[in-house]
């Protein structure tokens, strides 16, 4: 999508959606780059990403820090919109589920994890040289935001599904991807056993035909992507 009509579908959506500005400058809050988006995979998903048209809109459904899956989509594509969706409320990092870089190149525990500074302040410290081309909208999601985006005319060539991980959260979300942007490369991460709702969605969805096994692909060992040829 051109610059200029996601501009004008972004001013189209409602109160709730505005999208969150970018300061003057970056925030003091130290430097955490911490993630969730996996190292394997990566090679899949940029050969998926080179392939898009010209251009292309990416709306991501779970930024975190935005120094995974967003910052990886934004170097992979220097000509690549992207619309992030994220409350922004996780506040502080649970023991078992550490994310990767928890621990910056010294070995000390990173600022976000120690509970210095809120998620969206490190967000967009972390994607600050890409500002351009970045529109943080700050919302609670879940299936009905999809259809809010897609009535407003935004047309993503890439989705990304990180968001709720429960099974009917994320069913409900990839039917409404699936129906509302039928040409959209759908990129579904945590597609593995420590996420049985994206397990049991992506069977669910397979189950209901929405995509034929030959529509979907692997990337690595936890994200699946689907792309209807039909
Ligand atoms: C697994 S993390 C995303 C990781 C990120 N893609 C990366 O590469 O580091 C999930 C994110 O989704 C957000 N989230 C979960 N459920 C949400 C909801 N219903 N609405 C908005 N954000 C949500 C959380 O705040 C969190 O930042």
């Amino acid at each position: 999508m051109e610059l200029e009509p996601i501009a004008q579908s972004l001013s189209k959506l409602p109160e709730q959606f505005s999208c969150v500005d970018w300061p003057d400058a970056l925030h003091d809050v130290p430097e955490s780059r911490c993630h969730w988006f996996s190292t394997r995979g990566r090679e899949e998903f940029k050969r998926l990403l080179k392939n898009l048209p010209l251009c292309p809109l990416y709306i991501e459904f779970g930024t975190f820090l935005g120094a995974g899956s967003t910052t990886f989509a934004l170097e992979s594509r220097k000509d690549l919109q992207a619309i992030c969706l994220d409350n922004w409320e996780i506040a502080t990092i649970e023991e078992e589920s550490k994310p990767l870089n928890y621990k910056d190149k010294d070995g000390n525990v990173c600022g976000f994890a120690r509970g210095e500074g809120e998620a969206l302040k490190h967000c967009q410290n972390n994607l600050w040289e890409y500002r351009s081309r970045v529109h943080l909208l700050r919302t609670t999601t879940s299936h009905v935001t999809v259809d809010i985006l897609a009535n407003a005319g935004l047309q993503p060539d890439c989705v990304f599904i990180d968001d709720d991980h429960g099974k009917e959260p994320f069913l409900k979300r990839l039917f409404r991807c699936r129906y509302r942007w039928p040409n959209s490369l759908i990129v579904c991460d945590d597609y593995c056993k420590a996420w049985p709702g994206v397990i049991e969605g992506v069977a669910e969805a397979f189950r209901r035909g929405w995509y034929r096994e030959d529509e979907s692909q692997m990337l690595g060992n936890r994200m699946i992507a689907f792309k209807r040829n039909r």
